[in-house]
């Protein structure tokens, strides 16, 4: 099914894809966690460059590593490697790096830098993270869910924290897919309007149920996955400590856990500090799927590359 589907240009955001290419991009996350041999020469002599400006462990290395299983060869680069570093513009970068290589993956603060990256590019730029948002995330989140439960549509996940890049990702792919999705944040802290406009026009399409709420207890309350991020996310480490403060009662521990249903599990798209937004407990509990979701990224993201470089037919 995936090949029959055009792919956009670039994946800077959920809100570019459409149902059908979510789905079909996590069927062939599957056929590739299965059968990853089959895929190994698929982007043979193509070159991925990895433009980070802020730290990664997860997604630099699951990108690095997932280009090489497919064949072809990374390039990883910190933006103070590159004269974007010393004040050549992002235009000029990428028109540059478009001459040399096949897809761009970048992690940048400014979501408008990474538009502009994105217009000025003629090859596919993917968003490895924005201040803003945290699309590759979702698609392992997803498919870490679809592995779990099968159906994704009757679903109910609970979101616990920052309205952050990762919240309003999982905002807008819940209300895509389908999935109904309780936030609780504490004031000061929530999902801003713009993204709640956004998120309301897909449910209004998928049918998801959305509840925006300051209580944890009301969000986790019947849900079928619980979540929660840093309260302190890359570039916010000066308000570390407000944030402390602010977001006591925000910690998903073993109590706020009873309040799901039986067979929830936990996720997180990590790092996690223990003992500040999760316990310790329910981090390595046996309902924790964390390090699963942190394996899934490689196959998703691996799903993501063949099918932005046209390559995404399910192996025979
Ligand atoms: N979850 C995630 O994106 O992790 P890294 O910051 O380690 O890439
Ligand atoms: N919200 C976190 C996610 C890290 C993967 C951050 O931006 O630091």
């Amino acid at each position: 099914m995936s090949f029959s589907l055009p792919f956009p240009m670039h994946f800077l955001s959920v809100r570019d894809l459409s149902r059908e290419q979510f789905c079909a991009l996590l069927e062939l996350s599957a056929d590739l966690k299965r059968r990853p041999s089959s895929y190994s020469t698929r982007l043979e002599g193509r070159s991925l460059g990895l433009v980070f400006q802020k730290p990664s462990t997860r997604t630099r290395v699951s990108f690095d590593v997932g280009m090489n299983q497919l064949g072809g060869h990374t390039l990883s680069l910190l933006r103070s490697d590159l004269h974007l570093g010393r004040g050549e513009t992002i235009g000029d970068t990428v028109r540059v790096m478009s001459r040399y290589l096949d897809v761009i993956a970048t992690r940048l603060y400014s979501h408008t830098d990474l538009e502009e990256m994105a217009t000025c590019s003629s090859i596919p730029v993917i968003n490895a993270l924005t201040d803003d948002l945290h699309p590759c995330q979702m698609l392992a989140d997803f498919f870490t869910l679809q592995e779990e439960f099968g159906d994704l549509e009757s679903l109910k996940l609970a979101y616990v924290g920052d309205g952050n890049n990762v919240a309003r990702s999982l905002l807008l792919a819940a209300t895509l897919l389908g999935v109904s999705i309780s936030i609780a944040s504490p004031s000061g802290y929530q999902i801003s309007s713009d993204y709640e406009t956004k998120a309301r026009a897909l449910a209004q399409m998928s049918g998801a149920e959305i509840l925006f709420t300051d209580d944890p207890s009301e969000a986790v309350a019947d849900s079928d996955a619980v979540y929660t991020d840093v309260w302190a996310s890359m570039g916010q480490e000066d308000s570390a400590a407000r944030r402390k403060e602010d977001f006591r009662g925000y910690c998903v521990d073993a109590d706020l856990m009873t309040r799901a249903k039986p067979s929830a599990i936990f996720l997180h798209c990590l790092p996690a500090h223990r003992g500040e937004e999760v316990s310790a407990e329910v981090a390595d509990g046996s309902q924790s799927r964390i390090f699963d979701q942190a394996e899934n990224r490689l196959h998703s993201q691996k799903a993501l590359l063949l099918l932005l470089l046209g390559k995404g037919e399910i192996a025979g």
